[in-house]
């Protein structure tokens, strides 16, 4: 922590203010989807030129952003830690918070403390395949660790992205997923709920598209993330397809108040998703699955 009492990159140290978040300034404003609930992914630069520099975190990590004056809401960081100086969110536009924050303008300033909560472990992932299932603005955790495997790309296998929203206006980081089409071992397979005019990919929902593809679950770790029932059909279908529970990981989104395990607003089970998740593996979770 620096010494006017702000976070560093470590994460927050519990000291004499736990909640007070450093001042960032939104760098850029990318509006990602234009649906009945828009979607604007914000890059943040941090004032402090330590901060900026050494703010460091992982794949699956979350921050609580700020509209100073309004309220503070959680966000996976949906940048990688491969690309430095800056973090970026994508929000969707929600309620009183999220509407103030999709107000906000290039050179705004906002805060955000964290990084916070557990991480996909890609260190243990190393040589394996890995397939990504999005639902929505439940790519947003994904996009972290897809732009950190394909720039790692010798560690990994194969990486499969199975991404999908109700329609094609609600679809995020379409330029990113055009960029990817002509890598090496890496396929993209986008879907939309219902038929469009000029649509060339899949037409169903995501758990219909993972079953049209039938991808393998030789040496593959499977991330799932998106709305409660898409994540329930496509772990449905995972086992079906031959994955077994330590080979699937999903990230939660328990509404959350202070990040950090005091409030115990988040829990499910015994586990608070703030400091024992957000991510956990279908085996971690699979008996608490009423409480999700
Ligand atoms: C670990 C974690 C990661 C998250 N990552 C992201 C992210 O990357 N991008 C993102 O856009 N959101 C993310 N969220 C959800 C986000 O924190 C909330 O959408 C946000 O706090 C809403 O604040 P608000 O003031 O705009 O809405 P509120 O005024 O708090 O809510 C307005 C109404 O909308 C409902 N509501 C709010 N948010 C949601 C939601 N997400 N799903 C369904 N109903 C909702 C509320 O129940 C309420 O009825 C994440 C949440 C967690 C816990
Ligand atoms: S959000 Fe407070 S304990 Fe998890």
């Amino acid at each position: 922590m620096t010494e006017d009492g702000t976070m560093t990159g470590e994460g927050m140290m519990m000291g004499e203010n736990a909640y007070k978040p450093g001042l960032a300034k939104i760098a850029d404003i990318t509006l990602e989807a234009t649906g009945e609930r828009a979607i604007k992914t914000f890059k943040l630069e941090f004032l402090d030129e330590d901060l900026r520099k050494n703010f460091t975190f992982k794949p699956g990590q979350f921050i609580m952003v700020s509209v100073l004056g309004v309220g503070e809401s959680t966000f996976a960081i949906s940048s990688s830690p491969t690309q430095k100086g800056y973090i970026e969110f994508s929000a969707m536009r929600y309620g009183k918070h999220t509407k103030a924050l999709h107000q906000k303008q290039i050179g705004d300033i906002l805060g955000a403390r964290g990084p916070y909560g557990n991480s996909f472990p890609v260190e243990k992932w190393k040589g394996k395949n890995i397939l990504f299932i999005g639902g929505g603005i439940g790519q947003a955790p994904l996009r972290s660790v897809i732009n950190y495997c394909i720039d790692n790309r010798k560690d990994y296998g194969d990486l499969n992205i199975i991404y999908g929203a109700r329609t094609s206006k609600d679809l995020c980081y379409k330029d990113e997923f055009s960029k990817m089409a002509g890598m090496d071992n890496l396929q993209v397979h986008l879907s939309i709920d219902v038929e469009e005019e000029d649509w060339e990919h899949y037409v169903g929902f995501v758990p219909s598209n993972l079953m049209r593809l039938k991808p393998s679950p030789e040496n593959t770790i499977a991330i799932t993330c998106g709305p409660p029932i898409m994540i329930k059909f496509v772990i449905q279908d995972l086992i079906e397809l031959g994955f077994k529970d330590e080979q699937i990981y999903t990230t939660l989104e328990m509404r959350m108040k202070c990040g950090i395990g005091m409030c115990g607003r988040c829990n499910i089970g015994n586990l608070y998703v703030c400091k024992d998740g957000p991510v956990f593996s279908w085996d971690q979770i699979k008996d608490l699955e009423g409480d999700m």
